[in-house]
């Protein structure tokens, strides 16, 4: 196994350029499996996720070759509509496939993907919005089994605007026969790439970012070009790392409209934040000030920055409540920072950190993907050397996470664990 060894104290400086956003990728990756032409996609990132999502639909019976940064996906004649269960353990994300294979194959025999180390990870708003769609949908023996005579358009409202159950549902609803209407629908970033994805491809989708999305249901969905916006938790990432290094870094190839609960949290804490077109600039101006912070749905403060934000926190002057209201297990980074010398009470979904003036090196371990880069961050700016296992998480979602660190000027090493 791997771990990544930083010595801290080094401001950050310089510039990063940001990837294509791996949880727009994901949903558009499994949105080709409508296509019956070749698709190209754009500005994909090299990312652990990316590759299992390609043998998922690989397997599913469409051809993919990545060329750099593209990726191109050639549908076969007919889809093998099972997913194996080791590819879907491997990726949550890959129950994405069950609206495109139900659109599609009209039908689907998934395993369940279980939780993960954030929470339980439940599908029960995909299953009911498909099966308002007319799909027939069993759960036996930890799997999932789907069936329809032909999907109908309706009127689904989503007890919870879920990232993922609305883009199972837009995928399903673009071939399906008339109108659906998704309500309460999740409104990031990702949903309106994905609408806009589906729209290059044909189809009739409008209202993703806002509450309401109308799908209108057409035959037949084309092959297209497309490039994917840029990740914007990964930039929120490098804003985190500058602003607690005190450094000052330009973020570019971003959207900063994508960042705005992150940006104004920077700011509250003391940061300097100067907004470009497509670039964010950070300033330290010296000890962070704590604040409070709740993770809402977008456009409210994203729970997939909450871990990194808790670092900031363990070393800003002043106490900070946090409040993770998405996930109910996703605190796991608070026991790896007490051990380089944090102060955080944990009380249920509330944390309560009281800043300490530094933390000290020691060796900690990542338990998923953001959790690790919290931990990163905390070495950055801890006194001495932090050790980091477990870091085959961070590159589930993080391109190159320790050279492009090392060139904004950090003591940063990827090393086999002893
Ligand atoms: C997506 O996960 C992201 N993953 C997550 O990013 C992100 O944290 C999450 O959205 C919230 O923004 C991808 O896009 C690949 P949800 P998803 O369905 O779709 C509950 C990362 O670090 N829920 O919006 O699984 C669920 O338990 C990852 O990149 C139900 O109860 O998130 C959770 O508490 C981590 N029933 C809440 O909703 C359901 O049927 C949010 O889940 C579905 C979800």
């Amino acid at each position: 196994m791997e771990e990544l060894v930083i010595t801290g104290g080094r401001r950050l400086e310089g510039t990063v350029t940001v990837q294509g956003a791996k949880n727009a990728a994901l949903p558009i990756m499994s949105a080709m499996l409508l296509a019956t032409g070749e698709c190209r996609l754009r500005r994909v990132p090299h990312l652990q996720d990316v590759s299992v999502m390609a043998a998922v639909i690989r397997s599913l019976g469409v051809r993919v070759e990545r060329s750099g940064q593209d990726l191109l996906v050639t549908p076969e004649a007919r889809l093998t509509p099972e997913v194996p269960a080791e590819l879907m353990r491997q990726l949550r994300a890959s129950n994405l496939v069950m609206g495109p294979l139900l659109g599609r194959a009209r039908y689907f025999r998934v395993p369940y993907p279980g939780g993960c180390a954030i929470g339980s990870r439940p599908m029960d708003l995909h299953i009911k919005g498909l099966m308002a769609m007319g799909a027939e949908v069993t759960e036996k023996q930890g799997y999932i089994e789907a069936r329809t005579t032909g999907l109908r358009g309706t009127n689904i409202y989503l007890d919870f605007p879920s990232v993922g159950a609305t883009e199972n549902l837009m995928m399903a609803a673009a071939l399906a026969d008339g109108v659906t209407n998704l309500h309460n629908a999740a409104r990031e970033p990702e949903i309106v790439d994905l609408q806009n994805f589906l729209n290059a491809m044909g189809a009739r989708i409008h209202g993703a970012g806002r509450d309401t999305i109308r799908i209108e249901g057409v035959k037949e969905l084309r092959g297209c070009n497309y490039k994917i916006i840029p990740d914007r938790i990964e930039a929120g990432t490098f804003l985190a790392a500058a602003a607690a290094t005190r450094g000052d870094v330009l973020v570019q190839d971003c959207q900063p409209g994508h960042l705005l609960a992150v940006l104004a949290k920077l700011r509250e804490m003391g940061a300097r934040v100067i907004i470009k077109k497509d670039a964010i600039r950070i300033q330290g101006t010296g000890r962070l000030q704590a604040t409070d912070c709740k993770t809402l749905p977008y456009p409210g403060f994203p729970t997939d920055m909450q871990p990194q934000f808790m670092t900031l926190m363990a070393v800003a002057e002043g106490t900070s409540v946090m409040v993770e209201s998405i996930f109910e297990n996703r605190y796991k980074q608070a026991a790896e920072l007490r051990r380089l010398g944090a102060d955080i009470r944990i009380e249920g979904r509330v944390a309560v950190i009281n800043g300490v003036p530094a933390l000290s090196g020691s060796v900690v371990e990542a338990s998923d993907l953001r959790a690790g880069a919290a931990l990163v961050i905390a070495g950055l700016v801890a006194e001495g050397q932090t050790s980091i296992e477990g870091i085959h998480h961070l590159d589930r979602g993080y391109e190159q996470l320790e050279s492009r660190l090392r060139n904004l000027g950090a003591d940063i090493q990827r090393r086999s664990e002893k």
